[in-house]
């Protein structure tokens, strides 16, 4: 069961030849995604042969093997963590009873909706950096995000892969509709908005697997406890590969800050118009970077107030974060969660059914998984003895979604008005001269072993190959 079968056309550990017509119509579903990719994956990456891991077990030793593949060739496929016959549900109206293996018919419309909404995340990002190849800052970090691509690519074959098995028709006019969808297209744009925003830059690149990524994670833990065995089990193994798109953002973000902190103190300088005449990105503009990149993912928790969300969680459709590990009755019946809202102007708590404020929940476990990873970026600026200290801005910080999307507020969680915001929203918020500036230190450096001047090299190569291996092969 756990080893995957790269004999057939679609590799896969599902025992897909023994479904003859969901076989089929994957395989009719196959050429249309080559073609999106074609059109929407990597630029210039046809011909490349690049350095990656491919699965080829879901267990947890062995489950990747890595190699030069033809970007074009890689194998992509539909792999579940193992199932487990007597899972019993554990959350929610229906605790204690079976886990699902098929979908029940009352949820039919709302497990198809969580699907595509997860499902449709994935090309987007791929649609998002299909240009940062031509401006990759080293070859090491090309071979990066030409394996995160693969890997969404893959993700999007999982929730597809459901699709067709468990929706029918329905489920296949939404396996085309998912390659149909652009990133930032108006007239039919991803369902999501950040991942309708560009991501135009490596500095963009890195906060969004950072900090979007870990969304990705969220959700996808969110799922992976679904009462929907099926669900349940292929975002498990979906994990397994999100632990690196976000492992590439921590330590680039990482390694710009290293860079910069090394240029402050040859230079003797923390003038940002000094540093970025060095070439190297000015620590005041990564925390306007990573002030836009927080706010903007937070928001993908959606309202904080939500009756979406008590239902997905009664009927067992989505869990929390870590559901098992909680010492709770796990159906939060009468129970209350304090959450922030905006009064005249005022930032005001409010105690709300727990079960209403599970987006928010999630959002506040979020928050504080992602805090953490900035105060190992501030380890890297205190070691290089300079006074500065990157912080996460207020929740209600750029809000677009739910009640603190009606006020302004500063990083540090002041009320502003309209004026105020106007005025001084490119101290906090990447301006269009940061912009500017981020995408002009953006040239291509690919040999081997050579990084560009604003970015410091990794302290380890992939898969303990050196640094300056050969991690792609032009052709
Ligand atoms: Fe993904
Ligand atoms: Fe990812």
């Amino acid at each position: 069961m756990s080893t995957m079968n790269y004999s057939e056309k679609i590799p896969n550990n599902v025992n897909l030849s023994e479904d003859r017509t969901l076989q089929r119509a994957l395989e009719q579903w196959q050429p249309n995604f080559l073609d999106w990719w074609g059109d929407m994956g990597p630029e210039g990456s046809t011909d490349s042969e690049v350095y990656l891991r491919t699965a080829v077990s879901v267990d947890p030793q062995g489950w990747a093997q890595f190699g030069h593949v033809k970007m074009r060739d890689y194998r992509w496929g539909i792999f579940l963590n193992p199932g487990d016959a007597e899972r019993k549900i554990h959350f929610g109206d229906h605790k204690g009873e079976k886990a699902w293996q098929d979908v029940p018919g009352e949820y039919r419309a709302n497990l198809r909706r969580i699907i595509v909404t997860q499902g449709d995340t994935e090309p987007a990002s791929v649609e998002q950096q299909r240009h940062l190849g031509l401006t990759a800052p080293s070859m090491y970090d090309l071979r990066n995000l030409y394996q995160i691509n693969v890997e969404e690519g893959r993700h999007l074959w999982a929730m597809v892969y459901l699709l067709h098995k468990h929706f029918g028709r329905d489920g296949r006019e939404e396996g085309e509709a998912l390659l149909e969808r652009r990133s930032g297209q108006e007239d039919n744009p991803r369902i999501l908005q950040a991942f309708n925003e560009q991501t135009p830059d490596w500095l963009s690149f890195f906060m969004f697997t950072y900090f979007t990524d870990r969304d990705g994670k969220f959700q996808l833990c969110a799922l992976a406890e679904s009462s929907f065995d099926p669900l349940a089990r292929t975002t498990k193994f979906m994990l397994t590969e999100e632990a690196h798109h976000m492992f590439v953002g921590e330590s680039g973000v990482s390694r710009v800050i290293s860079r910069t902190c090394a240029a402050m103190n040859e230079l003797k300088t923390d003038d940002p118009a000094k540093l970025r005449a060095a070439g190297v990105i000015d620590l005041p503009t990564i925390q306007r970077y990573l002030n836009f990149h927080f706010s903007v993912t937070i928001d993908l928790f959606g309202a904080d107030e939500s009756s979406n969300a008590a239902t997905f969680y009664s009927t067992g459709l989505k869990g929390r974060y870590e559901e098992g590990k909680r010492m709770d009755d796990h159906q939060l019946r009468g129970q209350t969660y304090r959450v922030l809202n905006a009064v005249n102007g005022q930032l005001v708590e409010k105690e709300v059914p727990m079960l209403n404020a599970l987006n928010e929940v999630l959002r506040d476990d979020y928050i504080k998984d992602s805090v953490a990873g900035v105060e190992r970026w501030n380890k890297v600026i205190e070691k290089a003895g300079i006074p500065f200290k990157l912080k996460a801005p207020h929740k209600a910080f750029h809000r677009n979604i739910g009640a603190l999307s009606k006020v302004k507020v500063s990083p540090e969680g002041q009320v502003l008005s309209e004026v105020e915001w106007a005025q001084r929203q490119d101290e906090w918020l990447p301006s269009a001269t940061d912009r500017a500036y981020v995408q002009g230190l953006m040239g291509r450096v690919v040999e081997p072993g050579k990084f560009a001047n604003w970015i410091a090299p990794p302290v380890m190569g992939i898969n303990r190959q050196p640094v300056d291996f050969e991690y792609v092969r032009f052709n």
